[in-house]
């Protein structure tokens, strides 16, 4: 079983800070890491740190490679709501990353066939750092309540609160959410050196209490992270934590 290092900050900017602090000490010591990558609201502030640093000369990308962690199906990559168009509005543009070295399942085209193969590439990597947020439900990546903790890759439907939760990015419209995604499955999550969830906000609250019962629960994917042989930080703001 693992122990979880819980860490609570004040607020959102902390709980960025921390975090890029782990990334930081990590991208010095070794400038070839290799990081698993998250979408969302939540690293937004984790992503404008590491730019600023990356900026200021303190951190490079030139040598990183990078895997995100899901990936709508049924919408191009182009479309403004793609994980491959936020990670390239929000850090790939900004910081000195070689584009060749940054990967994402592909969206678009035959799922099953885009699922083995980014699991064939995940099993040839070890990633240093996996970076988690978590959905309100407990899930990490596109992982929903109930699934099974030996999958790797694979293609997901949608749960209705998750496609209630992204309506935000699809103009409040739950038509236009895409009902489909790829993602890594909790084995490829739990294969990674280390692996950091970051949470803020109380509608998360319930969600963390679920993964610091430090038992492992299909219901609560992110519970998943009590498996993990290596280091797991959890790190949050006061909101978020309000339930433990
Ligand atoms: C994104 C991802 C999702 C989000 C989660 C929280 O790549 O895998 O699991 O981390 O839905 O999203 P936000 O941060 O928008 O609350």
């Amino acid at each position: 079983m693992s122990k979880i290092e819980l860490i609570i900050t004040n607020n959102y900017e902390e709980m960025s800070q921390k975090t890029a602090d782990i990334f930081i000490d990590l991208l010095k010591k070794k400038p070839n890491s290799i990081l698993g990558l998250a979408t969302g609201s939540t690293p937004i502030g984790l992503y404008k740190i590491l730019i600023e640093k990356n900026k200021s000369k303190i951190i490079s990308f030139k040598d990183v490679i990078t895997y995100n962690l899901d990936e709508y199906c049924d919408i191009p990559k182009s479309h403004e709501q793609s994980y491959f168009t936020f990670m390239n509005q929000n850090l790939f543009d900004h910081i000195d990353i070689n584009k060749d070295n940054t990967h994402l399942p592909q969206g678009e085209g035959d799922s099953k066939i885009n699922s083995e193969n980014y699991d064939k590439e995940l099993n040839k990597v070890k990633i240093d750092i996996q970076l988690l947020g978590i959905g309100s439900n407990g899930h990490i990546g596109f992982n929903e309540p109930g699934t099974d903790f030996d999958l790797g890759v694979h293609e997901v439907l949608l749960t209705e609160n998750t496609i209630k939760d992204n309506a935000r990015f699809f103009e409040n419209d739950i038509n236009k959410v895409p009902k489909k995604a790829i993602t890594m499955g909790i084995k490829n999550i739990l294969s990674a050196e280390t692996i950091i969830l970051i949470a803020n906000g109380k509608n998360k609250a319930n969600a963390i209490k679920n993964i610091m019962k430090g038992v492992a629960d299909k219901n609560v994917p992110a519970s998943a992270l009590n498996l993990h042989k290596g280091k797991v930080y959890v790190i949050v703001d006061k909101d978020a934590a309000s339930l433990l």
